[in-house]
C-alpha cells in the first residue's frame, strides 16, 4: 500500500502514517511538486496528502491509477482539487477544518485590520529608515476601529471567529450568509445584510467565503462602486474572490483607503501595482500559519487516510456523500 505525501508538512502526524505494508513517498524536494512529479511520485498511491498548490484533477487522479481511494487536503479551502471528477470517480476528498486553523486565519484578520488602521507597517517601515525625528502631533493619523462597522462576508467558522473578537473592541458587525443566522445574531450580536447594504455601510469589509464558481471575482468593479468610501478591504479567503485590478483602481482613486492581503487573484504572482502601494499590506499566505494550526491539520489530514485506509468514515470528508459509493 503507497502513499504519496506531496510535501514535507510542519506536523508530527506524518509519522503516524507508517505501518506495517506501507510505503510512504514523502517529496524531498521543498517546492511546489509539478503535475508530472506528482504523477510520476503517486503513481499507484491508495492514498495522497496534497497541499493548495497542488492541482488535481481528473486526468491526475486517473494518471495515479484506480487503487487510489482518498486525497486529503492540507487546508481548509479546497479549490484545488476537482471535487465532481474526485465523487465520480468514488475517490473521498478530506479537507482540515478545525479550531487551530480557524482561530489563526481569524487572528490575522485581526492583526491586518489592526495594523491597517494604525498603519503599522508603514510607520514601521519609515522609523527603521530614519524618518522618525521626534514626536509630531499629525504623523500617521490612523482610524479608531472602536465604533466602526464590520462586515464579514461569509459568517462561516471563520467569520464567527473573527465577529467573536469584534465585541472587545466595540464594533458592530454585519454579515453576509446565504440564510440569516438567529444563533450567530444571539451570541454575537451580529445584524444580517445583503452584500451591497453591507458594502456601503462597513468601514472594514472582511472576506471569509470558499472560492467557488459564485464567489470568483465576487468583488469587482460593481462592488467598489457600492461600497463606502474609505473603508478598508482584508482578504484572508482566496485572492480570486477579488478583482485585483478592480481593487488596485478603487485604491487608486481613494474609494478603497486600504487593503490588507493575504490572498493574491494568481498565486505566487503579486501584482506589482499592489506592492508600490503604501497603503497596502501583503502577506504571503500565512494567515493560518502558526505552529498550533499546522499541528492541527497534519492531524487531521493524517488521520483521515488512516481511517479511510481502514474502513472507517472520517468527519472531515468534503464529500462524504459518496461514502456508500466509494472505492474499495
Ligand atoms: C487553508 O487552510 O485553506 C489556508 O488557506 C491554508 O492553510
Amino acid at each position: 500500500m503507497k502513499i504519496l505525501v506531496t510535501r514535507k508538512i510542519p506536523s508530527t502526524a506524518v509519522e503516524q502514517l507508517a505501518q506495517e505494508g506501507r510505503e510512504i513517498v514523502v517529496s524531498p524536494f521543498d517546492r511546489p511538486l509539478t503535475p508530472e512529479e506528482i504523477i510520476q511520485m503517486g503513481a499507484g498511491s491508495e492514498a495522497v496528502l496534497s497541499l493548495l498548490t497542488d492541482k488535481i484533477d481528473g486526468e491526475m487522479m486517473d494518471a495515479i491509477g484506480p487503487q487510489l481511494k482518498i486525497v486529503s487536503n492540507y487546508a481548509v479551502g479546497f479549490d484545488n482539487i476537482n471535487i465532481p471528477s474526485a465523487s465520480e470517480r468514488g475517490i473521498l476528498v478530506a479537507n482540515t477544518p478545525c479550531d487551530e486553523v480557524n482561530e489563526s486565519v481569524a487572528e490575522h484578520t485581526w492583526a491586518l485590520m489592526l495594523a491597517l488602521g494604525r498603519r503599522v507597517v508603514e510607520a514601521d517601515e519609515a522609523t527603521k529608515r530614519g524618518a522618525y525625528k521626534g514626536w509630531e502631533p499629525g504623523i500617521f493619523l490612523g482610524s479608531l476601529l472602536r465604533g466602526k462597522t464590520l462586515g464579514i462576508v461569509g459568517m462561516g467558522r471563520i467569520g464567527e471567529m473573527v465577529a467573536r473578537r469584534a465585541k472587545g473592541f466595540d464594533m458592530k458587525v454585519l454579515y453576509t450568509k446565504r440564510n440569516p443566522d438567529p444563533k450567530a445574531e444571539a451570541e454575537l450580536g451580529v445584524v444580517f445584510s445583503s452584500l451591497d447594504d453591507l458594502l456601503a455601510n462597513s468601514d472594514f469589509v472582511s472576506l471569509h467565503v470558499p472560492l467557488t464558481d459564485q464567489t470568483r471575482h465576487m468583488i469587482n468593479k460593481d462592488s467598489f462602486s457600492k461600497i463606502k468610501r474609505g473603508s478598508f478591504l482584508i482578504n484572508t479567503a482566496r485572492g480570486p474572490v477579488v478583482d485585483e485590478y478592480d481593487l488596485v483602481e478603487a485604491l487608486r482613486s481613494g474609494v478603497v483607503s486600504g487593503a490588507g492581503l493575504d490572498v493574491f487573484d494568481a498565486e505566487p504572482n503579486v501584482n506589482p501595482e499592489l506592492v508600490g502601494m503604501e497603503n497596502v499590506i501583503l502577506t504571503p499566505h500565512i494567515a493560518s500559519a502558526t505552529h498550533e494550526s499546522r499541528e492541527a491539520m497534519g492531524q487531521l489530514a493524517v488521520s483521515a487516510i488512516n481511517k479511510v485506509l481502514s474502513s472507517q468514515k472520517p468527519e472531515n470528508l468534503v464529500n462524504p456523500e459518496i461514502w456508500d459509493n466509494r472505492r474499495k
